[in-house]
């Protein structure tokens, strides 16, 4: 049975004051979270930090981005090995707004998913559709091309140790999310590509995170999908009572469905 896993993406917010006392106030808050896996993704200048805060808790390290080659001539970015030795266990792939504010292309999302398991990080590859694909009737389109761009090549191990995202870019900071027949849709048809590209055992294993303005109130009936294994958390990420909510939703969810 798949354990839920809920990720906050704090995106580019917090000082280092902010993101130690945010950090402190979800160890002390999550102490014994349940049935559920926990990370959260800081800004890089404060990965340290939170690492040093969060060591020894429940709650896993992960980054929002990673560079492909483990060092060089790259002005700016950071490798794999650098967030590993910060104690990282997750790094984000192909956020939506690095494929539309970078124009990050799915090649470098492929080679940055690659990368991220040669490291032993685990990626979490984002995928989803504008509000005008979803108009144009392209939703799954999208999805497919990114999912089978981000994870072509992989071995099947490899790609069993994947965590994929489902964020509709139209739901993304909006507060207008998917609801869940719409995220399940979705996730059903991304739980069948990955047979396809896998086998069906290893797409059962793996998890399908939604992401896309989800909070405290709408976390249960979203997390209540058999297909959605846990949630991307952006804005409801930044608060620790919010956050510390939906973690405490996916626990019990999971408790009630026997996982
Ligand atoms: P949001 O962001 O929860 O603020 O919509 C989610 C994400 O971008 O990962």
């Amino acid at each position: 049975m798949r354990t839920p896993l809920i990720v906050g993406n704090w995106k580019m917010h917090g000082t280092l004051g902010e993101a130690r006392a945010l950090a402190t106030a979800l160890r002390d808050g999550l102490k014994r979270p349940g049935r559920v896996e926990v990370a959260v993704c800081p800004p890089y200048t404060a990965l340290a930090a939170v690492g040093e805060i969060l060591a020894g808790s429940p709650i896993a390290l992960g980054a929002q981005n990673c560079h492909h080659a483990p060092s060089g001539p790259h002005t700016g970015e950071i490798a794999p090995p650098m967030l590993v030795e910060l104690g990282c266990r997750f790094v984000i792939c192909g956020h939506s707004e690095r494929r539309r504010e970078l124009g990050e292309t799915d090649e470098q999302i492929r080679l940055k998913v690659a990368a991220a398991l040669g490291h032993d990080l685990t990626p979490i590859l984002c995928v989803g559709e504008t509000g005008d694909e979803r108009r144009q009737g392209l939703t799954f389109t999208t999805v497919e091309g990114q999912l089978r761009a981000g994870l072509a090549g992989l071995e099947p191990a490899a790609l069993g140790r994947c965590v994929l995202a489902y964020e509709p870019v139209w739901a993304i900071g909006t507060g207008l999310n998917a609801t869940p027949a719409q995220a399940a849709e979705v996730h059903g048809y991304l739980r069948g590509l990955l047979s396809e590209v896998s086998s069906k055992e290893t797409a059962q294993s793996m998890r399908i995170l939604y992401g896309g303005s989800v909070k405290g109130d709408n976390a249960d009936v979203l997390l209540a999908e058999h297909e959605i294994d846990g949630a991307l958390v952006g804005g409801a990420s930044l608060a620790a009572p919010g956050f510390i909510a939906i973690v405490r939703k996916a626990a019990r969810g999971a408790a009630s469905r026997g996982e």
